[in-house]
């Protein structure tokens, strides 16, 4: 009698035991926000808050998100950073900074600083007079302060420590900017371009530990010659993807993998994770029908060779009827459910190790 008492009351501290490891994991695996800074690729509307022309909070914009609404996110629906954040069982959309209908009690589980048309480069912001990346990085500060003034300011510590913080930019650096205008082709060459910006993601990075953040998503440069609108303009190339594009993009991805190395090596507590949606978008492209596409060259929105922004909205009644059909929304931009698909590789093959 008195060991079989004796072998339950083990059991039953084995168990409490067990219950106590799994929830320090669990509490410890915590990620109670996701905080964002980039471009289109992750813009959740603050362009519709600043005089620029790179808005899309207009239809056909938002046909498929909820309500129907144009929210300012260069989609038919949900972009990346809102699949990743339901992901992490937080929320369906991550806000936009600017748009007053949020405010710190929203933000504090995650929030969108990034601007469409934005850059890593000052002279890329500059074009369509959009927020630079710097100052994406201000109003992160001021967040930081309302913060520790809504939850305290261990509360908010703890939690800039444990939110995921995601980079997504860069293609608009290139495009926009280094092969479209004339300034930065004549200062640097392709090569010197690339290292200026990493140096300028790597400023940024450091500027975010220094301010608390320790698991950080780096995003790379996605396929960009094969986007409708170059490959529109491709007309020696019979309108497949610009190879020297999508070159450049390896390389700087090379780049932005090396600095990751590096800077895990040499900043304490440091987890960056180097979130690569190069060859996932380039296996959508190459085999749409594998993931049930119908066509991966031409976009939905008017006809799909070049529109983006006020063009697609004029020439909407030319767009198609399914979007989930294409692998593009816009001629610069992914459908929801191309954003799905990169969404779940990400999730699944890099940013599943925040949750260790
Ligand atoms: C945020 O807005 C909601 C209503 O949308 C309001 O109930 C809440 O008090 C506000 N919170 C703060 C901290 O201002
Ligand atoms: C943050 O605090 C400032 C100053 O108190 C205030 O003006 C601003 O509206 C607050 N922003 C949010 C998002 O709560
Ligand atoms: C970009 O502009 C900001 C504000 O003027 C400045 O502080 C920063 O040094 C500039 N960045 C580069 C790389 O020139
Ligand atoms: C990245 O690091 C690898 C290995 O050290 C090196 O071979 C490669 O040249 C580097 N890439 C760039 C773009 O610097």
């Amino acid at each position: 009698m008195e060991w079989k008492m004796l072998k339950l009351l083990t059991l039953w501290s084995l168990h409490i035991l067990c219950l106590i490891l799994l929830h320090m994991k669990k509490a410890n695996a915590e990620v109670p926000a996701i905080i964002v800074f980039g471009d289109s690729s992750v813009d959740a509307g603050n362009n519709n808050y600043i005089p620029t022309v790179a808005r899309s909070n207009f239809q056909p914009y938002g046909r498929d998100f909820y309500g129907g609404q144009a929210t300012g996110r260069f989609c038919n629906g949900r972009i990346p950073t809102d699949f990743i954040s339901e992901d992490f069982g937080i929320k369906k959309y991550v806000p936009a900074y600017l748009d007053p209908k949020y405010n710190i009690s929203d933000f504090a589980t995650g929030v969108s600083f990034a601007s469409a048309a934005t850059g890593y480069d000052n002279a890329t912001s500059d074009v369509l007079s959009v927020i630079p990346l710097w100052r994406q990085l201000e109003y992160y500060k001021d967040y930081q302060k309302n913060l520790s003034a809504y939850l305290g300011e261990t509360k908010a510590k703890d939690t800039i420590s444990k939110s995921i913080h995601l980079m997504s930019l860069g293609t608009n650096d290139f495009l926009e900017n280094y092969y479209t205008m004339p300034g930065r082709a004549s200062q640097y060459t392709p090569q010197q371009y690339q290292i200026f910006l990493a140096s300028i993601a790597e400023n940024f990075i450091r500027k975010l530990y220094d301010l608390g953040a320790r698991k950080i998503s780096l995003g790379g440069l996605p396929p960009m010659g094969c986007l409708p609108l170059e490959r529109t303009t491709n007309i020696m190339g019979q309108n497949g993807c610009v190879s020297n594009y999508n070159n450049i993009a390896l390389e700087f991805n090379d780049r932005l993998k090396n600095l990751t190395t590096k800077l895990n090596q040499e900043l304490p507590g440091m987890r960056l994770a180097f979130s690569n949606p190069y060859y996932i978008m380039l296996l959508i492209i190459k085999k749409p029908d594998l993931y049930g596409f119908e066509s991966a060259s031409v976009a939905c929105c008017a006809t799909g060779m070049f529109e983006m922004g006020y063009a697609c909205s004029r020439g909407r009644m030319f767009s198609c009827t399914d979007a989930s059909k294409y692998v593009f929304w816009d001629s610069f931009h992914p459908t929801e459910k191309t954003n799905s698909i990169v969404a779940k590789y990400v999730m699944d093959n890099v940013l599943a190790q925040f949750l260790e």
